[in-house]
């Protein structure tokens, strides 16, 4: 038998728009790694710096971004022996795929996606006249660049967080759609959704995001580190009242990382009535030792663009040794190839 057949095949993107946080790491980044040394998973992990383009036009952060994600993955140690780690972009097959998705896709189906829903529900509350109004059709398609995205490489599963079960249920009807007009070539991928506690709370206590700029960022450097947790907000107890661990902020980011025999020594010392200060430096001595190492080797690679090059360059010839003769089949499928043959 085929070995490389029988691996369930698990495959992520990640939108270079930004500098990965904790809150990526633990949602998103540190599933991900210990999956890539997971011999019966063949991950295909990749950068979706198209997808980012829908969402930034400035070119410097698109290229800093993609630059800072791959660095982070590789320096945390993700195994791209196993995984197959590429940038989108360099894999044409995936727009390729995209327009033939496009043409089997109504538009009804896009007009339901919630991000373009969103977008005319917006306009419509600032009263515009114009509905559509700042809506590309690179938003509006977002779903399909997704859905080819994940049928090209076959995907069974694909880690996502909640906001994207949409898209995934919309990459299943395309995917049968196709199906039903060109015969069995897609398999039809399914979501697995990272579970609430895997949600890291931020600076303000609300959820870690970009989008509340209340983030820190995974490799800061050691001065901004600290400077971060130290405005982590508390409650106002004084130092050597007793606090609730369960809606504190500082203690909630130490579990995500922390054993279970060290969150219950962290439990006592709440209980004993630790200041918030002292709480502070312990959280950032604790994730300072933690990064260390992995943030000397993502400065190393920062230094080195030419190593995450060479290995997303890998990734991408790997991709596309899957892509190249899946996407033959499917333009065959459709109609389109040599007139020489029959
Ligand atoms: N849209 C995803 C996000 O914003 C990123 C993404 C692009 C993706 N293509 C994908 C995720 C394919 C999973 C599979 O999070």
């Amino acid at each position: 038998m085929n070995e490389a057949r029988a691996k369930e095949i698990v495959l992520t993107g990640i939108t270079t728009t930004g500098t990965p946080h904790l809150g990526n790491y633990v949602g998103a980044i540190r599933p991900a790694i210990e999956a890539s040394r997971d011999p019966d998973v063949q991950p295909f992990y990749f950068l979706a710096d198209y997808h980012a383009l829908i969402k930034c036009q400035e070119p410097e952060r698109i290229h800093r971004s993609t630059l800072e994600i791959a660095a982070t993955w590789l320096a945390l140690g993700l195994d791209t022996d196993n995984a197959v780690f590429y940038r989108q972009s360099d894999v044409p097959e995936i727009t390729e795929l995209t327009w033939i998705l496009s043409c089997v896709t109504s538009k009804g189906l896009m007009n339901r996606a919630h991000a373009y829903k969103a977008a005319v529900a917006e306009n419509q509350e600032k009263g515009e006249k114009d509905p559509d109004k700042g809506v590309t059709m690179g938003l509006y398609c977002y779903p399909i660049l997704m859905a080819a995205d994940i049928l090209l490489f076959r995907a069974n599963k694909v880690p996502v967080g909640k906001d994207q079960i949409q898209h995934l249920e919309m990459a299943r009807d395309i995917a049968a759609r196709f199906n039903h007009i060109y015969g069995e070539h897609f398999v039809l991928p399914e979501a697995v959704v990272r579970e609430e506690t895997a949600v890291l709370q931020g600076l303000d206590g609300r959820k870690m995001s970009k989008s509340y700029d209340n983030t820190i960022p995974i490799f800061a450097p050691e001065k901004k580190l600290r400077k971060l947790i130290m405005k982590i907000k508390t409650n106002s107890l004084p130092p050597e009242a007793p606090k609730d661990p369960d809606t504190c902020t500082l203690f909630s980011i130490y579990r995500a990382f922390a054993t279970p025999e060290e969150v219950e020594a962290l439990r006592r010392r709440y209980a004993e009535g630790i200041a918030w200060g002292e709480m502070k430096q312990f959280l950032f001595e604790y994730l300072n030792g933690l990064f260390q190492e992995a943030r000397a080797r993502y400065e190393d690679l920062l230094q080195h663009p030419e190593v995450i090059e060479g290995e997303l360059r890998k990734g991408a010839e790997r991709a596309r040794r899957v892509a190249r003769p899946f996407m033959a089949e499917i333009r065959r499928a459709v109609g389109i190839y040599p007139l020489a043959e029959r």
